[in-house]
């Protein structure tokens, strides 16, 4: 189902054999050159990179929101539950064009509100948002004049929520990217469908109204869309988020795209374009690589329960501890973590993410020192092993991540996130910088933890008890 599953995998078989330092030196990144317009990762410097990657590197937590016509549905069809992600609804269960379009007369989320939301990105200690403006169903949830199945002009609601999330994050200070389906669109005519079940009509349709012509549908909608998207919302988007490319994106297609967007020249966006487009990030879904993208930003999307569009009946929900470790795991590989929440078709965010929000962002509250901003580890092997018989899918020694500790770092601190508590002292091996000090972050009074030089590192005495059930962040000043 996904195609970029094989690039990623060939980049983590290259990360295999990178020392875990080349982490934080960086290396350069080979742009394919196999397209006809140049995007602004072919001509910028890298200090002009640097300069418009800078407020993504340091955010390192944004949210991801799902949520579209398929909210009403939430996983159950004709009386069946229907397995697989929520937002595939229409894919998996083969609902007829006319029928899936239908459900825009019901939806009504009046109880859907950018203030609780954004609010609820902010306590958690999330730097931006990326929602789903358009998803594979072809449902805009803006106001678009292009095609009227949207949320203003085909729904009971008649709102733009695009427009009210962008005018809050805008009042508390949290940026706001857009999630747009550029290739699969399964309501209008020439949209791509990734093929599931027994789709076998040409390009996987299942409903000949779906059927037609691939650039047509991207000169009269997906391009349209893309331009409102980019010149309605102010200073938003900051971010571009493409998903599922598929080979009808031959690469003058995507540069036509291309081309609006290298008129918004501090636009991110990620390696899901198409037409052998690379863009700014790497988005390993559903899981952290073992050691990161060396010399790439990334971002690792993930999902709290099993599904990014709501399902009424998908409890499965990741702890908390969970949820932390995973954004620790993937601070100290240099990535960000793109968190999703699923609201359903009130427009309500389900409770039970709301709440492990909130307890994830109260961590950061007292330790979001050692996150935000900082760079991955300068160790390395404390993120774990690849196994000596056992292998992954791709038949790879399995990488068997050890769940000690992690540790980011800036300038002047190397910080130690302590999942296991260590009985009466922490002791670290070959420190890449001198040492002058070390507390607990979550101490407020800093108080100094006595340091003992040992024949290969140091020893760092710790009080009998972890300050947080968690992860407890050890300090240390560094030159
Ligand atoms: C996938 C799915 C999709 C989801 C996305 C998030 O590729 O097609 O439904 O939006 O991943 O990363």
């Amino acid at each position: 189902m996904h195609r970029y599953v094989i690039p990623i995998a060939a980049l983590l078989l290259t990360s295999f054999v990178r020392p875990s330092l080349a982490q934080v030196a960086g290396e350069h990144y080979q742009i394919s050159s196999a397209h006809p317009v140049a995007a602004i990762q072919d001509t910028e410097t890298a200090a002009q990179r640097d300069a418009r990657m800078s407020w993504w590197r340091e955010a390192r937590f944004g949210m991801f929101i799902h949520w579209g016509l398929y909210s009403i549905p939430a996983g159950t069809w004709n009386g069946k539950q229907i397995p697989s992600i929520g937002e595939w609804i229409m894919n998996n269960a083969s609902i007829p064009t006319a029928d899936y379009k239908a459900l825009a007369s019901q939806f009504n989320p009046t109880a859907f509100s950018a203030h609780e939301i954004v609010s609820l990105a902010k306590s958690a200690g999330m730097k931006y948002i990326v929602i789903t403006a358009k998803h594979h169903d072809g449902f805009a949830m803006f106001d678009s004049k292009t095609d009227p199945f949207n949320i203003v002009a085909a729904t009971p609601f008649h709102r733009d929520p695009i427009r009210e999330l962008a005018e809050e994050c805008r009042k508390q200070g949290v940026k706001l990217g857009f999630y747009y389906s550029q290739d699969q669109d399964w309501t209008a005519p020439g949209g791509a469908a990734y093929k599931t079940g027994n789709h076998d009509r040409p390009n996987h349709h299942w409903d000949t109204a779906q059927d037609g012509d691939f650039a047509t549908y991207l000169h009269t909608k997906a391009i349209p869309q893309m331009k409102e998207l980019l010149g309605n919302y102010g200073d938003f988007p900051v971010v571009i988020w493409f998903d599922t490319p598929t080979a009808d994106m031959a690469p003058a297609l995507a540069g036509e795209i291309v081309t609006l967007l290298n008129q918004h020249p501090n636009l991110i966006w990620n390696n899901r374009l198409g037409g052998s487009y690379k863009g700014d990030t790497e988005t390993p879904e559903q899981f952290i690589p073992a050691q990161g993208y060396p010399g790439r930003d990334w971002e690792a999307c993930m999902t709290m329960n099993d599904t990014w569009g709501f399902k009424s009946y998908d409890t499965n929900f990741k702890s908390t501890e969970m949820l932390l470790r995973n954004l620790i795991d993937i601070s100290s590989k240099g990535g960000n973590y793109l968190l999703n929440i699923g609201p359903d078709s009130t427009g309500r965010v389900p409770p039970a993410e709301a709440e492990r929000l909130q307890q994830v962002g109260q961590w950061l509250s007292v330790n979001g020192e050692a996150i935000y901003g900082t760079r991955a580890t300068l160790f390395g092997d404390e993120a774990g092993s690849f196994s000596a018989t056992e292998k992954d899918k791709e038949g790879k020694p399995k990488f068997i991540p050890a769940w000690n500790w992690r540790s980011t770092t800036t300038t002047n601190r190397i910080y130690i996130e302590l999942f296991t508590w260590p009985k009466g002292s922490f002791h670290i091996e070959k420190l890449p910088r001198t040492v002058s000090s070390a507390y607990l972050l979550a101490d407020k009074t800093h108080k100094p933890l006595k340091l003992t030089k040992t024949a290969n590192g140091i020893d760092i005495a710790l009080p009998d008890h972890a300050l947080d059930p968690i992860a407890t962040v050890l300090v240390l000043k560094t030159t």
